[in-house]
């Protein structure tokens, strides 16, 4: 069937992966890359898939609505899988505005078009979905009721071979929103307006809450690839508090594949949530990091232990996020396909062999990368 599907923010880490697999999956599909080019898009992450003939980039703001309007029907847009949004939870303490601009007023924005192009046309919502991506810290924080790990009650191929919770509670779809940063607040916002025009207007939406992701193209501000990029320079690795806050990690790959089968079989007005039951101290999977970049790099085991530091801790800090995804699992079908150890090793080993791809980011080189592009044709 053919269909033409909006992703927005697929420059950005999570986006680029949903691109390219719906881009090589679905070549009766016309896929449009609706993206900013923030700090945290690079074209580069798509090199690969640049030219296909299914797939188109434009740059736009989601805040525009004038302009998701024009989108919206120039494309004849009938699907919206909508990740654009600023993600980074430290910039959100240092500037909450942009964040109530984009992942609010940018969702709403989008909404809107979609809604009065959709609302236009002789079969309406027909065949039409809004897919919005959030995110689990929307839940708030957990209890570490066990902060020496207790053998998990549930299990998947992500569970590391660790295998612990660190407490007895997890994130439900029913979980109340109780959002702490203005990073998760301004998801929950977003959230919240989603459910909305589906209730008011009969938006077709589906929203889903994913748990932590690594992998590849992930920007170097956030813990992992921070990591992995400072342990190669020999540079201090800042860790927040004690180290003890607690991440539930999913491989970005298996994040995609999700909202690929909830895009196609996912319930109007359901909510998901996506993990992998593989909960982490931030202090151990940072001595992960550390032992696989040394291992990879050909140092001594320990070499790189010293660089760790312990720094002021971010405020109101969420101290602990466990999804439990057993719904998904159960509807769809949907498993992770990756165990942490083979995830980890994958993404490091990334890093490393595409150090390029982070000295032009680090060098902000990537952000030239479009306008060059584009003043060669
Ligand atoms: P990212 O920061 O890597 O990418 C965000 C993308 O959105 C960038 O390409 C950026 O240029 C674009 N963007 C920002 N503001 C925009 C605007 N006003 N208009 C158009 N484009 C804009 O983020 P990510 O980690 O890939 O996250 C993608 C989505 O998934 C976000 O909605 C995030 O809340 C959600 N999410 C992320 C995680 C995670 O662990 N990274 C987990 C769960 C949910
Ligand atoms: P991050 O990757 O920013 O994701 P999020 O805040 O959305 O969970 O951080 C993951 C965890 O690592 C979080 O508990 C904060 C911590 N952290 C550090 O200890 N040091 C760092 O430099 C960064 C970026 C994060």
């Amino acid at each position: 069937m053919k269909r033409n599907i909006l992703i927005t923010g697929g420059a950005g880490f999570i986006g680029s992966h949903v691109v390219r697999l719906f881009v090589n999956k679905y070549p009766d599909y016309n896929i449009v890359n609706l993206d900013k080019l923030t700090y945290a898009g690079n074209l580069e992450n798509l090199k690969d898939i640049e030219s296909a003939p299914n797939y188109a980039f434009v740059k736009a703001d989601i805040a525009d609505l004038d302009e998701m309007r024009r989108v919206v029907v120039e494309h004849k847009i009938d699907g919206i899988i909508h990740l654009a949004a600023e993600s980074h939870v430290d910039r959100s303490i240092k500037d909450p505005f942009t964040f109530a601009r984009t992942n609010v007023m940018g969702t709403l924005s989008l909404l809107q078009a979609a809604r009065e192009y959709w609302e236009s046309l002789p079969e309406k919502y027909d065949g039409k979905l809004f897919y919005h991506i959030s995110t689990d810290e929307v839940y708030g924080a957990l209890e570490l009721t066990a902060p020496e790990g207790i053998e998990s009650p549930f299990t998947t191929v992500a569970s590391s071979e660790h295998h612990h919770a660190y407490g007895e509670d997890f994130f439900l779809e029913t979980t109340k929103y109780d959002p702490h940063s203005p990073y998760s607040a301004s998801k929950a916002s977003s959230d919240h307006f989603v459910r909305a025009y589906h209730d008011t207007y009969g938006m077709p939406t589906v929203v889903t809450n994913c748990s932590n992701n690594y992998g590849p193209y992930q920007f170097p501000e956030k813990l992992i690839p921070l990591f992995i990029n400072n342990i190669r320079h020999h540079k201090p690795l800042p860790v927040y508090g004690k180290g003890e806050n607690v991440r539930d990690w999913l491989y970005v790959e298996d994040h995609a594949r999700a909202i690929d089968l909830i895009f196609h079989k996912g319930k109007i007005a359901e909510t998901y949530n996506i993990g992998g039951f593989n909960e982490w101290k931030n202090i151990d999977i940072i001595k992960v990091i550390i032992k696989t970049v040394d291992r990879l790099l050909g140092n001594p085991e320990g070499y790189s232990d010293e660089l760790i530091t312990y720094v002021t801790d971010r405020a109101g800090h969420d101290l602990r996020y466990a999804i439990d995804s057993r719904k998904l699992q159960r509807e769809l079908g949907w498993e992770p396909s990756l165990q942490f150890e083979e995830g980890i090793e994958r993404t490091v080993k990334w890093y490393l062999e595409n150090q390029e791809w982070m000295d032009r980011i680090t060098s902000g080189a990537y952000e030239q990368y479009y306008e060059s592009m584009y003043a060669k044709r």
